[in-house]
């Protein structure tokens, strides 16, 4: 066992799984962040059968839902001191989508999932992660968003605070 801490976004299935199972096999303590408790609870129980580690929490998040993230954030600072590493890797894509979808803010869906919700979510955890010595924040992306872009264009990076 270690003392540290992780949270990872979607880890219900695939990388965030296997993400999950590779830091439980290490030691960590592990919050599975997922929307979908029913599904969630049976792979919670499955890694910690297969890791023999019983710090794996689940907690409920939908990281495209502005509301959702707050209350996950709140519940984390009540069970914990610290967070060392914030691994954002739930995500949505549907490129063959012809029905254009929107977050429960109004947001379109997977800008919402993708880049808003963890946004939002990093700057509600800063506080818990400056306790850490050596906090990190990661992403699971997809070099697949380099076709959304002109290659000869520029990103801009844009900045939000006060109304989220
Ligand atoms: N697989 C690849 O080849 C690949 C390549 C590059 C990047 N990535 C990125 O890596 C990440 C994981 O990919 P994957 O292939 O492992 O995908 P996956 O198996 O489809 O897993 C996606 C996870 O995200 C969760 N999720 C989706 N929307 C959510 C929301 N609003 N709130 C909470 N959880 C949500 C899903 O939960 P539910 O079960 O509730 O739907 C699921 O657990 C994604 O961000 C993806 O873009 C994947």
């Amino acid at each position: 066992m270690n003392d540290k801490i992780v949270i990872v976004t979607g880890a219900n299935s695939g990388i965030g799984r296997a993400a999950a199972i590779r830091f439980a096999e290490k030691g960590y303590k592990v919050i599975i962040a997922c929307r979908n408790l029913e599904k969630s609870k049976k792979v919670q129980k499955e890694i910690i059968q297969l890791t023999k580690n019983n710090s794996i929490d689940l907690l409920k998040l939908d990281v495209s839902c502005f509301k959702s993230i707050e209350d996950f954030c709140s519940e984390f600072k009540k069970s914990y001191k610290k967070l060392d590493i914030l691994i954002h890797n739930a995500g949505y894509f549907n490129h063959g989508e012809r029905n254009y979808q929107l977050s429960p803010n109004n947001i379109e869906l997977s800008f919402a999932t993708n880049a808003f919700g963890p946004f939002l979510m990093t700057q509600l955890l800063t506080d818990m992660l400056k306790k850490s010595e050596d906090a990190r924040v990661l992403n699971s992306c997809t070099t697949n968003i380099r076709h959304f872009l002109n290659q000869n264009g520029k990103l801009t990076l844009i900045i939000c605070r006060g109304n989220l």
